[in-house]
């Protein structure tokens, strides 16, 4: 890591909720442009902010990953002398630029090369890209620690366990809080016709769109299930979920000798990216506070994995492993579109996924179960393949089910 006074930070995804929070958060902690530079910026398809941020910011390169947005990105640039660049290398070659401090804040399996390129620059990864971590498991952890990085997690329940890991030989258990989402306390029947509408609506927190039908359905608890096992080296037998609606409590470790240690704090996403721009250190800033007076009660309960069997077929993956969670994440991505897009309904989201982890034929591995020891590309190749046949497979189940899919 560079031990310069001045750190350069690059932001993968800054037109997204996680990257517009933490340049928000670099603006409120009043140290943009001076304890820090803006090296990168990545954005999907949002060239309006994209071009915005990229003239305020003044990073040393501004990547755009749609080519059919070039044209209108470049004329928002005008003459300003900033460089520019488009299209997925471009983003992968961002990615992979020196920095000090990288957010991973690209949605989805898009997000799974530039945030493996991120990881071979020895910087600190603040991983938002939980579905990278899914796909490519310890490699991509053995991967940042071997160029000399370290991960830290910003989803706020593995930044939670961070915080209060202190002794992780004598952990007995993790607890990942959940709120719930928009449908907790539904029945399966109360879910059959849920609308796009409803689902988008999080009580607690603002999101991306995939994200937040994730927490709908809890297949986002089930993808921070499996990231909660390859980030702490835990097997999922030893990890639980607990429904807690109010996300006051972010998570928990309990300890072999009875303590449980939490971390708590307002539903705020700048709170976990503070601490991992801060660490090891924290930063003093104008957060959010909580106030336990005016909240009065907290409360918990086990998951209905009935009417939300996402987190059931999260943990078989993790078990099944040789894949099986890119499985998982591949088929949700594509039924999470379909979804979006209305051509399926809320419930048939796991249904599909479910079928997808049934009939995929993951090929076998030779020397080493892809979620471990691999610093080379391999694991993310391996990722990418498994990837798109699942995107095949998925939608051949959406046409035998006479979907327009
Ligand atoms: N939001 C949260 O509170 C939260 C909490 C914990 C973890 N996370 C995780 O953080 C990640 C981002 O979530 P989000 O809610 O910030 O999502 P989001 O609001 O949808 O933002 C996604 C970002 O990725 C960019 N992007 C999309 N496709 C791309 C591509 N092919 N190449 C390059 N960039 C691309 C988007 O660009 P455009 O918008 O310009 O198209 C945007 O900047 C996800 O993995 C999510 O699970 C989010």
């Amino acid at each position: 890591m560079n031990s310069v006074s001045t750190r350069r930070i690059s932001i993968l995804g800054s037109t997204g909720s996680i990257g517009v929070s933490t340049l928000r958060l670099l603006d409120e902690t009043g140290v943009a442009g001076k304890d820090y530079v803006i090296e990168t910026l990545v954005g999907g398809r949002n060239v309006a902010l994209l071009a915005e941020q990229a003239l305020k910011y003044r990073p040393a390169i501004t990547v755009l990953a749609d080519e059919t947005q070039w044209p209108a990105f470049r004329a928002l640039i005008g003459d300003s002398g900033l460089e520019i660049a488009c299209g997925a290398s471009a983003v992968c070659e961002a990615a992979g630029r020196k920095a000090d401090w990288i957010m991973a804040a690209i949605v989805g399996i898009a997000g799974l090369k530039p945030t493996w390129a991120a990881a071979g620059t020895g910087a600190i990864l603040a991983l938002a890209n939980k579905e990278a971590l899914v796909c490519c498991g310890r490699a991509l952890i053995e991967r940042v620690e071997a160029h000399g990085g370290k991960v830290l997690p910003v989803d706020s329940e593995h930044n939670a366990i961070f915080q209060v890991l202190d002794d992780p030989g004598r952990v007995s258990k993790l607890v990942l809080t959940a709120s719930g989402g928009p449908f907790l306390g539904r029945s399966r029947e109360d879910l059959k016709a849920v609308t796009v509408e409803q689902a988008l609506k999080h009580p607690n927190w603002s999101m991306g769109a995939k994200i937040t039908i994730d927490s709908a359905t809890l297949a986002n608890k089930g993808l921070e299930f499996i990231e909660a096992a390859y980030l702490f080296d835990m097997p999922g037998s030893q990890i639980d979920v607990l429904v807690h609606p109010q996300s006051v409590i972010h998570s928990m470790v309990e300890y072999k000798d009875g303590s449980s240690l939490a971390q708590l704090g307002s539903p705020d996403m700048r709170v976990p990216i503070s601490y991992c721009l801060g660490w090891p250190k924290r930063i003093d800033w104008q957060a959010p506070k909580l106030d336990l007076a005016a909240r009065g009660v907290l409360t918990f309960s086990a998951p209905d994995l009935t009417a939300f069997p996402m987190l059931r077929l999260a943990r078989e993956a993790l078990e099944a492993g040789e894949g099986m969670p890119t499985v998982f994440n591949a088929a949700n991505e594509v039924c999470v579109q379909a979804f979006l897009d209305r051509k399926i309904a809320f419930l048939q989201i796991a249904e599909f996924v479910e079928s997808a982890m049934m009939r995929a034929q993951l090929p076998s591995i030779p020397s080493k179960d892809h979620a471990s020891r691999d610093t080379n590309d391999e694991t993310m190749t391996r990722a990418l393949e498994i990837d798109s046949e699942i995107r095949r497979l998925v939608g051949e189940l959406f046409a035998n089910a006479r979907l327009s899919a």
